[in-house]
């Protein structure tokens, strides 16, 4: 009778999720479910689009800092400003370039941008950050910055960032966050689920669940 049961849940869970395999085996956009998409991406010197970081439904907090999580679609050069305001003319943003110079740098900039879209960078930080960018792999990553202006991005199931700024004296927060592009077209997910301890979703679904979501 038992046994009868047992075999009845594994033909219903068979039937059930047919794509079992498929998802067993994956894909890299796995990574990206439950995060928002932005891919109306504005170029370098163009009006950005603020997203206000206190409307996001996945924020993580310490006592120190704040993070969120984030993915990146394209073949080099990803681009995020954050900074105090929706509309940071005349003010400092902090500028996080992933993969450029031919998907071999990462760098940390401040930038002031004038109403006319003329800038002023300067250069915080570079780093070595080979083929860290990929169209066909979306590049997802935590990025906490703290309250002293430290900055760290850590991929997803990797405990040390990839890439990280010190901070100095002149914090910048992240209230608002924009995503821009160089010379190729870019897709950004944002407000991704947050994953726990063991590098896993928060959400709770189990085998189950997915199957009668799917
Ligand atoms: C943005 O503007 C700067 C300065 O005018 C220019 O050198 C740069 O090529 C522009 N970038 C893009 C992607 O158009």
């Amino acid at each position: 009778m038992m046994l009868g049961y047992a075999v009845f849940l594994v033909a219903i869970i068979l039937v059930a999720c047919p794509s079992h395999s498929t998802t067993a085996h994956g894909n890299f956009f796995d990574a990206i479910k439950g995060c928002l998409q932005f891919d109306d991406v504005p170029g370098y010197n163009d009006t950005q689009m603020y997203f206000a970081t206190d409307k996001f439904r996945n924020v993580g907090r310490t006592h120190n800092s704040r993070y969120i999580r984030l993915g990146v679609v394209g073949d080099n050069d990803g681009h995020i400003r954050f900074g105090r305001s929706p509309y940071p003319y005349d003010e400092t943003v902090v500028e996080i370039v992933l993969g450029g110079w031919w998907n071999t740098q990462s760098v940390f900039r401040q930038q002031v941008r004038k109403r006319d879209h003329s800038f002023d960078n300067v250069l915080l930080k570079e780093a070595s950050t080979p083929r860290v960018m990929s169209r066909s792999r979306p590049l997802v990553f935590q990025m906490e910055v703290f309250d002293n202006g430290r900055i760290q991005l850590t991929k997803d199931g990797e405990r040390r960032p990839f890439l990280e700024y010190g901070g100095n004296h002149q914090t910048i927060p992240m209230d608002y966050i924009a995503f821009t592009k160089w010379d190729v077209p870019m897709i950004y997910f944002y407000d991704c689920p947050l994953l726990n301890e063991d590098g896993g979703s928060n959400d709770d679904d189990t085998v189950l669940l997915r199957c009668s979501l799917a």
